[in-house]
């Protein structure tokens, strides 16, 4: 049973969507409650209109950042879905070596991992490629990570990961290899690092002076999305990858009713798109 009136719902559905894009509606109720009901006793507001009245009126400084943190979920692992890791060592790198050796920049690689939330993927993509190529510190390798939500993104900043983080998804030798002991926790190290960095990004922003990228992951995102800002999101990606890059999407996302374009790619069980590459359909 929820306190909240309809007027509640409708001020902080209307924020979460201005603010994220995200999409909540009445049924999210036990969600507006869950995630938020702190923040309206600690900012002292009357009810959650009111906490999203001085959120719009930027009264409280901080606030606005709090709320993006509190409103996304930011679940992650190492290796995710294993697949699109799979993918990037035996097909995607492979390929992409041979199709550089051509250019002016036949080591140079740009990925974007887009809604990455605390850092686990952007580092699992650095990692993949350490595993592929043996000569790594010769490469120019740059893999962005952006998300929404600042802590997350200043976490995956320090790259710094606690016992019960390692312990979803991390295997002992990519540990041992890639990792130093920072007290209790583990960062990681400076090899790995120094591929990676990362910006606060809302990933409706226009993507203006982005790419071009040979790899995007952006996975487990879009389903926070309406259906047409799932479209328009994905076209946006399109624009900022390479003629030959390749976009990951997540274990239970599809993009194929996108477009002729949008045909998915089966590698290593990955589901995988060369936008660019895929001819549309004759008829
Ligand atoms: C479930 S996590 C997925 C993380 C990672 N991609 C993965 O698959 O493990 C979703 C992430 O999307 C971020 N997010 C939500 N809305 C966003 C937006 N409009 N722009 C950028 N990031 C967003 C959240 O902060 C969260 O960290």
């Amino acid at each position: 049973m929820t306190n909240l009136t309809s007027e509640d719902i409708d001020a902080v559905c209307t924020l979460v969507n201005d603010l994220c894009g995200i999409c909540w509606d009445e049924s999210k109720s036990y969600l507006i409650e869950a995630r938020l009901s702190t923040l309206v006793e600690q900012f002292d507001c009357e009810n959650y209109q009111d906490l999203a009245r001085k959120v719009r009126a930027e009264l409280v400084p901080g606030l606005k950042e709090q709320v993006v943190d509190a409103v996304t979920t930011n679940e992650t692992l190492w290796f995710r879905d294993e697949s699109p890791f799979e993918a990037l060592r035996h097909k995607v790198i492979p390929e992409l070596i041979d199709d550089k050796g051509k250019s002016a920049f036949s080591k140079r690689f740009r990925v974007w991992s887009a809604a990455c939330s605390t850092g686990q993927e952007p580092y699992s993509i650095a990692m993949a490629f350490a595993d592929t190529i043996s000569d790594i510190e010769s490469w120019d390798i740059q893999i962005l990570g952006t998300d929404i939500s600042p802590s997350a993104v200043a976490q995956a900043s320090r790259g710094v990961y606690n016992h019960r983080e390692i312990g979803r998804g991390m295997d002992s030798s990519h540990l041992k290899k890639h990792f130093v002991a920072r007290g209790e926790d583990s960062q990681v190290n400076e090899q790995i690092r120094s591929m990676c960095r990362f910006e606060q990004r809302n990933l409706h922003d226009p993507m203006t002076a982005m790419g071009p990228f040979d790899i995007i992951f952006c996975r487990n995102v879009a389903i926070y999305f309406t259906p047409e800002d799932q479209k328009r999101l994905f076209n946006n990606l399109a624009g900022v990858l390479a003629p030959n890059g390749w976009i990951f999407v997540g274990s239970s996302e599809s993009l194929s009713n996108l477009g002729p374009e949008w045909k998915a790619q089966q590698h290593c069980r990955s589901n995988c798109y060369r936008p660019k590459m895929t001819a549309p359909a004759t008829v």
